[in-house]
């Protein structure tokens, strides 16, 4: 071998293990992560930590290659390749790319002064002023790094009977909450003499006995036992997700002198150290009467169809469960939400029309009980009537599940309490929620997207 080629080589080499990059952070990754990271990672945002400069990056750097490259951030677990929805949360191919050669590179920081400014970020409300902020009794959320799980209650007290558009709930600076399942209890005047009597706060890991005392203790049925009027899904909260604006004149409730919003759950994530936290509520009024207000339907546990086979998952077992539902008028899907706990493994959701045409839903190919969205199509979906919505699901109850609740496993079933399903993490659940609106001719061209 001739030297000069011999040293071309060495230099080769060399080059290709220092493993040098020319994207830098001010130039090439800044703005990515300003795009896909920084709604959630800053402060007052609603990710445990920020990522807003240079240094916190880097500082996480090796963490952040694993999340980016394995898809778990941004954190969108349905599968893009079979249906869309409204504000989904991924990197291109090429920004992953670039993830993954800056980091292996060095992570170079480049030029400060091209750095681009952070994008401006409100953190009293996401979608515009509200008329009311209320806020919810403090909760100690204890370090013992688990998952929290509480029912909280908020009484709410109106001179007069009003028309609701939006609520939005924000966890407080900590960002502790991880997500927040509101309905509204309406009570009629003289059905309820007061709505403050009641315990405001319940802990979900008490054992089952306390648990029974204490959902008592929230005093929420009418005086005479009865059950006030609900309004489920009156708002809902997960990090880096906007409070549900629909276009004017679709959605939206009434709210009575009297109420209480009952967050059922409310999930907090683990953390090494005892925090309080305080939530709020932001109230967004409308003057007129919802035109087109929502209906909701639930499959599976607690609803309007039953669990093939029913939801007990023997030890050490992956079972697979359906249910499926028919749908007797014309609808037009607004938004979706899967839930299932932490035995959850895959879900998926499709209607079968009356010629077999199938309308897909939502597939989840690797469940994730953290990010428990509320998916919404970007336009409306029309089921026509006749067809059938079907839901399939796997649970995995073996030891080689990270998030099996039990070493070594135990049988896990579905529960029902009070109306409301077993609320326990360690408890499983297999639903599927449906927003619907009945359908009006023109529905499939409505945009969902808010702006
Ligand atoms: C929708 C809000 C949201 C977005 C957008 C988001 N994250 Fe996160 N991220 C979170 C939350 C919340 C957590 C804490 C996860 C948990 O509760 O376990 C987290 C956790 C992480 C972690 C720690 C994971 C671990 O296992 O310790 C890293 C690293 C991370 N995010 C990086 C990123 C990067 C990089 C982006 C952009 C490409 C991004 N995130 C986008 C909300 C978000």
């Amino acid at each position: 071998m001739k030297k000069a080629a011999f040293f071309f080589l060495i230099i080769l080499i060399v080059a290709s293990c220092s493993n040098s990059t020319d994207l830098t952070y001010t130039s090439d990754i800044a703005p990515i992560i300003h795009q896909n990271c920084t709604p959630c990672h800053r402060s007052g945002g609603a990710a445990p930590f920020s990522l807003t400069t240079f240094q916190q990056v880097n500082r996480k750097k090796n963490t952040i290659l694993d999340v980016t490259q394995s898809g778990l951030m941004p954190p969108w677990p349905a599968d893009r390749n079979y249906s869309h929805f409204t504000g989904e949360r991924y990197l291109s191919a090429i920004d992953k790319q670039k993830i993954k050669d800056w980091i292996q590179g060095g992570a170079p920081e480049g030029d400060t002064s091209l750095l681009p400014d952070l994008p401006e970020y409100n953190s009293y409300s996401y979608v515009g002023t509200p008329d009311t902020t209320l806020w919810f009794d403090s909760i100690l959320i204890s370090g013992n790094s688990r998952d929290k799980f509480f029912i909280a209650t908020l009484p709410i007290e109106l001179g007069e009977q009003k028309y609701v558009r939006a609520m939005e709930f924000l966890p407080n600076e900590n960002n502790l909450v991880h997500h927040m399942n509101g309905r509204l209890l309406n009570y009629e005047e003289d059905k309820k003499a007061n709505i403050t009597a009641g315990q405001r706060i319940l802990n979900l890991e008490v054992a089952e006995v306390e648990y029974v005392r204490q959902f008592n203790n929230l005093k929420l049925s009418n005086d005479d036992g009865t059950r006030p009027e609900q309004i489920n899904s009156a708002v809902n909260y997960l990090p880096g997700v906007q409070a549900q604006l629909y276009p004017e004149g679709i959605g939206g409730f009434t709210m009575n002198k009297k109420s209480i919003l009952i967050a059922d759950d409310i999930h907090f994530g683990p953390i090494p150290q005892d925090k309080w936290d305080q939530s709020r509520v932001n109230i967004f009024f409308s003057k007129t009467p919802p035109k087109r207000p929502i209906n909701e339907v639930m499959l599976g546990t607690n609803g309007a169809s039953k669990i093939i086979p029913p939801l007990v998952i023997p030890p050490g077992k992956i079972t697979q469960h359906t249910s499926y539902l028919r749908i007797p008028e014309d609808i037009s899907i607004l938004t979706i939400n899967p839930h299932m706990h932490l035995l959850g493994k895959r879900f998926k959701a499709y209607a079968l029309t009356p010629t077999q045409d199938t309308i897909r839903l939502i597939s989840i190919p690797k469940w994730d009980f953290r990010w428990q969205y509320f998916y919404t199509f970007p336009k409306m979906l029309k089921i026509p009537a006749g067809s059938v919505v079907y839901v399939e699901a796997e649970f995995d109850n073996t030891a080689e599940n990270q998030n099996n609740p039990y070493n070594p496993p135990q049988e896990i079933r579905e529960r029902y309490e009070f109306g409301g399903a077993g609320m326990r993490t360690t408890d499983e659940m297999l639903q599927f929620i449906i927003t619907w609106l009945p359908y009006q001719v023109g529905d499939e061209d409505v945009s969902l997207e808010v702006e």
